[in-house]
C-alpha cells in the first residue's frame, strides 16, 4: 500500500554497477513497485563508472531482481514496465567536475517522469568516496532543500574507528543538515527486530521483569555459514569487530536495554538508544584481554567437502591476523541493568546463519522439586529469533506427567510461518521505503554513531598495540574458539547452541 504521504521523486545509486544495486537495492524497489507502494512519479538513475547505456542497465537489473526479489511468478510484461523507471549515467565519480552531469540528468528526469526535484542520493560506492561524493553534489547546490527534499543514505562502513568517523560525520554536516542524513543498519530494517520494540513494549507481561532483578544474563548471536566469500580485500582489513560488531550488534544490544520511548518516533526512540550507548560500561586493555575472545577459522572438511581456512581465502594475506570470530562480555552501567552480563558474539563459518537474542531469566529462588541450586542452560529463556524460522520461543518448566515432582523444561513457541497470507518486507524494502517517506527511526544518528566506534575503539587499539594477543583458530563449520564458552561466568552455563529451526537446540542438530 502506498503510504499517505510518499512524494514523487527519484532515487540516486551511485555505485549502480556493483553488488548490492543488483542484489538488494534494485530487487527491493521492484518488491516495493509489487505492492504500490512507489510513489506515482517514480525514478532510479544509477550513476557509476562502467559505461553502460541505459537498455543494458536495465537487462543487468532485470536478471537481479529474477534472482532476488521476493516477488515470484514475474512476468516479462511487469518487468518491463517496471524496467522503465530505471536510468543510467556513467560518470567519473571521483571528479567533482563530472557532478554537472548528474544535476543536468536529474533536470531532465524532473521534467520526463515528474520528479518534482525530490532527490534520495543513495552512496553504495568503496567507502573513500563517502565524503567526497555528497560534497560534489553539493557544489551543484543537490545540497538545498528549497521547496523539496535531499536526503542522502550511507551505507556501512561508516569509518573505520573513532576518529574517521567523527571526521566523516564533520564532512557531511558541513552540507547536509543531520535530518537529511540516513547512516544504514540492514539489521534495523529486519522485521524482527523491529518487533523486539513490540514485544517489550505493547506487553504488560515482559517489562517489569526486564531489569537486572530477574534477568540474569543476555546472550546475542550474528552467526553465519559463509565464509568471506569474495570480499577478502575489504574483509581483511575490516574484520568481525568492524563488520558486524559496531554496527548491527550493539544496535540489538540498544532495542534489548533501551528504556521505553515516549512515543513510537524517530528522536524519541533514537534518544533512547543512545543512551544505551552512553552507559556501555568502557573496556581497559585488562577488560579487552579478559573479556573479548577473538578467532579466525581454519581448514577443515564440512560434510565430506573440504572448506577453506580464512587465510587461504581469495585476496587475504597468507598471515592475516584478522578475527572472522569475536565474542564478547559487556556491561550497561544504568539503573536497570547494573552488572547484568550481555555475551554477544558473531562469526563467519559457524555451523549455520542465525541470529538471536536471548534474555535468560533467574532461576526461581527455591529450588522446590530437588533440581540443583545452579542456573542452568534450560531455566527460563526467551528466544527472540531474527532469522531464519523467524519468531519468538519462551523455555518454561513442567511437570513430567507420572508420579512424583520431575520437572523438564517445554517450548513455547511462535513461528512467523505461522501467520498466513503475511508478506515479510526483505530489510532493504522497509529501509528504502522509510527515507522516502522522510522517516529516520531505523537509520543511525550521528551521536549515537559515535558513541558506537567510542565503545569499541579500546578494542582496536589494544590490537593495534598487542599485535600477538590471542587470536584462536578454530575450525570451519563449528562453534568458535573452544575456550568461548569460558568468558560466561558461571561454570555450568555455556552459550546457547541453535539450530536452523527455533525450537530445537543443543550440539547435535540438523544443519
Ligand atoms: C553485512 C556484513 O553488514 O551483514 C556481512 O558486511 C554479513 O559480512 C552481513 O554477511 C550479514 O547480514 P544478514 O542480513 O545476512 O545477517
Amino acid at each position: 500500500m502506498k503510504p499517505k504521504h510518499i512524494k514523487d521523486q527519484a532515487l540516486i545509486i551511485f555505485g549502480a554497477s556493483g553488488d548490492l544495486t543488483h542484489r538488494k537495492l534494485i530487487p527491493a524497489i521492484f518488491d516495493l513497485y509489487r505492492q504500490k507502494s512507489l510513489p506515482q512519479n517514480f525514478a532510479v538513475l544509477g550513476v557509476a563508472r562502467s559505461p553502460y547505456t541505459d537498455d543494458s542497465f536495465r537487462e543487468k537489473m532485470k536478471d537481479g531482481i529474477r534472482q532476488f526479489a521476493t516477488a515470484k511468478d514475474i512476468s516479462d510484461e511487469e518487468l518491463n514496465t517496471f524496467s522503465q523507471k530505471l536510468h543510467y549515467l556513467s560518470i567519473n565519480t571521483d571528479d567533482g567536475k563530472d557532478y554537472v552531469k548528474v544535476k543536468e540528468r536529474l533536470e531532465q528526469l524532473d521534467k520526463e517522469e515528474n520528479t518534482a526535484g525530490n532527490y534520495i542520493f543513495y552512496l553504495s560506492t568503496p567507502p573513500a568516496l563517502y565524503p567526497l561524493v555528497p560534497k560534489f553534489l553539493a557544489q551543484q547546490g543537490l545540497n538545498k532543500e528549497e521547496g523539496y527534499f535531499r536526503r542522502i543514505i550511507i551505507e556501512k562502513p561508516f569509518g573505520t574507528d573513532l576518529k574517521s568517523a567523527i571526521s566523516l560525520n564533520a564532512s557531511l554536516r558541513e552540507d547536509y543538515k543531520e535530518d537529511q542524513i540516513y547512516r544504514i543498519d540492514h539489521y534495523l530494517g529486519k522485521e524482527t527486530v523491529q518487533n523486539m520494540l513490540v514485544t517489550r513494549f505493547a506487553n504488560g507481561i515482559y517489562e517489569p521483569l526486564w531489569n537486572r532483578n530477574y534477568i540474569h544474563h543476555v546472550e546475542i548471536t550474528a552467526a553465519e555459514s559463509i565464509g568471506v566469500e569474495n570480499r577478502g580485500s575489504y574483509y581483511d582489513h575490516s574484520g568481525a569487530l568492524r563488520d558486524m560488531l559496531q554496527n548491527h550488534l550493539l544496535q540489538l544490544v540498544a532495542l534489548v536495554a533501551m528504556e521505553p520511548p515516549m512515543a513510537i518516533e524517530s528522536e524519541a526512540i533514537r534518544n533512547e538508544k543512545l543512551k544505551v550507548f552512553q552507559a556501555l560500561r568502557p573496556m581497559s586493555d585488562e577488560d579487552v584481554f579478559k573479556n573479548v575472545i577473538r578467532g579466525q577459522y581454519t581448514a577443515a572438511n564440512i560434510k565430506g567437502k573440504y572448506a577453506k581456512g580464512y587465510r587461504e581465502e581469495k585476496d587475504v594475506d597468507k598471515d592475516s591476523r584478522t578475527e572472522t570470530y569475536i565474542a564478547m562480555k559487556l556491561f550497561i552501567d544504568n539503573w536497570r541493568w547494573g552488572d547484568v552480563p550481555f555475551y554477544i558474539r558473531t562469526g563467519k563459518r559457524l555451523p549455520t546463519r542465525v541470529s538471536e537474542v536471548v534474555i535468560h531469566f533467574k532461576p526461581a529462588p527455591q529450588r522446590l522439586f530437588h533440581e540443583t541450586t545452579d542456573l542452568r542452560n534450560d531455566d527460563n529463556q526467551l528466544v527472540i529469533r531474527i532469522q531464519p524460522d523467524e519468531g519468538i520461543l519462551l523455555k518454561t518448566r513442567m511437570k513430567v506427567p507420572g508420579s512424583g515432582y520431575q520437572v523438564k523444561t517445554v517450548n513455547m513457541d511462535f513461528h512467523y510461518s505461522q501467520l498466513q497470507d503475511t508478506y515479510l518486507p526483505e530489510a532493504y524494502e522497509r529501509l528504502l521505503l522509510d527515507c522516502m517517506t522522510g522517516d529516520s527511526t531505523l537509520y543511525i544518528r550521528g551521536d549515537a554513531l559515535e558513541a558506537t566506534w567510542k565503545f569499541v575503539q579500546p578494542l582496536i587499539d589494544f590490537w593495534e598495540k598487542n599485535p600477538d594477543a590471542p587470536l584462536h583458530g578454530y575450525p570451519a563449520g563449528t562453534w568458535g574458539p573452544e575456550n568461548a564458552d569460558d568468558l560466561i561466568e558461571e561454570k555450568n552455563l555455556t552459550w546457547r547452541y541453535p539450530c536452523k529451526n527455533l525450537s530445537d537446540d543443543g550440539i547435535y542438530c540438523e544443519l
